[in-house]
């Protein structure tokens, strides 16, 4: 559960893409507080990693996520090496193995930020705080899409770390595929989603909100006011 690091009153809101545009119109709300990326995203983007990672980092002030391509450790760490010399806020992103968790162990000794990614379990949730995990990604989607409820890991994830008061691993709600899930993370008190750019935008919106607002201007236009 959040420690000491977690600034933000409210669960934080990362977006999960590679793609910078996206960022940067995004982060005007002024609502972003950090970016996730994974290979498959990378390779969307059809950029150079470490060019789009420098870029993402110039437009965010909040961690970054840029994931290693490695899986065995001394690869991992020589990977690392690159990806935190590209800005202050790179966070590094290591898969849930057992050569994941050394580099994990290693890299925050040494005061670097991590994520520990592709976590479909309590026990790798567990064991990803015990090797100094900054983040623990939690993949609530993939876990909806073959029959097991997401949220319910996260739940038990939230509930184990909550035993530790000096834990400082922050539960980071990872592949959400629409706003309940957002709500529902919000609802068990995890650290941070990070949200896909369609899924961020859907969260200001409802047919409500875009009905009132049409009738208070129609009304408003027939006082043929203005207020500057
Ligand atoms: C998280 O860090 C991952 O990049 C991401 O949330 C995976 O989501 P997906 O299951 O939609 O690919």
């Amino acid at each position: 559960m959040a420690g000491p690091n977690n600034e933000s009153p409210i669960m934080k809101f990362f977006v999960d893409t590679a793609d910078t545009a996206e960022i940067k119109s995004l982060a005007e709300s002024g609502l972003l507080d950090g970016v996730t990326t994974n290979p498959s995203l990378i390779a969307k983007s059809g950029r150079n990693i470490l060019e789009v990672i420098r870029e993402i980092c110039a437009i965010v002030d909040g961690p970054v996520s840029a994931e290693v391509a490695a899986t065995d450790y001394e690869q991992m760490m020589r990977e690392a090496a690159v990806l935190k010399k590209l800005a202050p806020n790179v966070c590094v992103k290591l898969p849930l193995t057992p050569d994941g968790l050394r580099a994990c162990k290693t890299l925050s000794g040494e005061g670097v930020q991590t994520n520990v990614t592709l976590c479909f379990s309590a026990a790798q949730a567990l064991i990803a705080a015990k090797a100094g995990a900054t983040f623990i990604s939690p993949f609530v989607g993939r876990l909806d899409d073959i029959g097991q409820d997401g949220m319910e890991l996260i739940a038990e994830i939230v509930d184990i770390y909550s035993n530790y008061a000096a834990l400082e691993t922050q539960v980071l709600v990872a592949s959400i595929r629409h706003p309940i899930h957002v709500t529902a993370a919000a609802k068990i008190g995890a650290d941070v989603a990070t949200l896909p750019p369609n899924v961020l935008r859907m969260l200001y919106h409802h047919p409500l909100t875009d009905k009132g607002l049409a009738g208070f201007l129609k009304d408003w236009q027939a006082t043929g006011q203005s207020i500057v």
